[in-house]
């Protein structure tokens, strides 16, 4: 059996921005609610997550408060910056402390771009469900995503390494609904070593399943891990006449992930009733779609909306395929 490849991923940010409770509701199954009960981090916390079997993340949830940050950048800072695969650095939106809190991160992206140049720096500003009301047109999250790309420029030009090929990336994110996933997903998506194969398998399954999409989840997290990528997820003025009725322009860039929270969220009723989830079939209109184990590690999705298809066919397909799979 071939080693797993190790991959360190660095989570950092201010105390109390909500770095372990990520961890603990993409990894733990820790509902949103549940993440209220947590205490700070000291130091490092140290974990191993293994993913689809040939992949394992190293966590380091390093605790935000400030003496702990300030130790990161002196006596700890080899320790901490080298062999980094992943910096995940997360903010609060509601921190009234923007400058200092730039000024903290600005250090630390040093210390990583100095330490682990080729390391991708996502960066996660949460709490979004706290001020969504009050701004919907997300104009402090713009704001805050411009400077911090000042920052990384800034970084960038100082230390001229040719080896940094990695641009941050920003998301917005909260523990309390989908947008978590969306984040995560994306992250671990760079980390799996051979995606663009799975990528392409997912796209050969879709055609012949005549579906508009095929979709992989990781059994545990439901984090998703690949999209066969959906002629209906192209530009909207691409769209053509029977895909605009049929309600394309209408779908959530997020409905994936959306299903990853509801069935995560499901699933932890079935074991809390000494159930276990199975997967699930729907048939409507001229749309079919299952949901159903592929491999010990993951869950495919397939969506048709050719009225010919039916679900038996999808399931004898998905089953057929499971034998070729990892
Ligand atoms: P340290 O361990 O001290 O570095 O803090 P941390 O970044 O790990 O913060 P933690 O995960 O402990 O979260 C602090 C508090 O923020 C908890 O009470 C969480 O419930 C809350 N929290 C985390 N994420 C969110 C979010 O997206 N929205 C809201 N409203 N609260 C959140």
């Amino acid at each position: 059996m071939s080693t797993p490849a190790r991959k360190k991923v660095l989570l950092m940010g201010k105390s109390g921005s909500g770095k372990t409770s990520m961890r603990s509701v993409i990894f733990s199954n820790y509902t949103a609610r549940d993440t209220r009960r947590l205490g700070a981090t000291i130091d490092v916390e140290q974990s191993a997550v293994r993913f689809l079997g040939g992949l394992v993340l190293n966590l380091w949830d390093c605790g935000g408060q400030n003496a702990f940050v300030d130790n990161y950048l002196s006596s700890q800072k080899d320790t901490i910056f080298s062999n980094v695969a992943v910096l995940i650095y997360v903010f609060d939106i509601t921190s009234n402390e923007w400058d200092g809190d730039l000024r903290y991160f600005e250090d630390i992206l040093f210390a990583l771009r100095e330490n682990s140049p080729e390391a991708g720096v996502w960066v996660l500003i949460n709490k979004m469900d706290l001020i969504d009301k009050e701004d919907p047109q997300r104009k402090k999250f713009k704001e805050r995503k411009a400077d911090l790309m000042r920052v990384d420029q800034s970084v960038r030009e100082e230390l001229k390494d040719e080896t940094i090929k990695e641009v941050l990336r920003c998301f917005p994110t909260s523990i309390w609904d989908e947008s978590l996933y969306k984040a995560w997903s994306s992250i671990i998506h760079t980390l799996i070593p051979n995606i663009s194969l799975i990528t392409s398998h997912l796209t050969y399954l879709r055609d012949l399943c005549l579906g508009v999409e095929a979709v992989l989840f990781e059994a545990d997290t439901f984090l998703v891990i690949a999209k066969s990528g959906s002629p209906l997820d192209c530009d909207p003025s691409d769209l053509d006449a029977v895909e605009i009725d049929n309600g394309a322009r209408e779908l959530d860039q997020q409905r994936f992930e959306k299903i990853s929270e509801i069935v995560k969220g499901f699933k932890k009723t079935c074991s809390r009733n000494h159930e276990q989830y199975h997967g699930f079939e729907a048939k409507f209109n001229d749309c079919t779609i299952i949901l159903e184990p592929l491999t010990k590690n993951t869950y495919i999705m397939i969506v048709s909306v050719d009225p010919r298809v039916e679900t038996g066919a999808l399931l004898y397909n998905v089953h057929q395929s499971s034998a070729h799979m990892v």
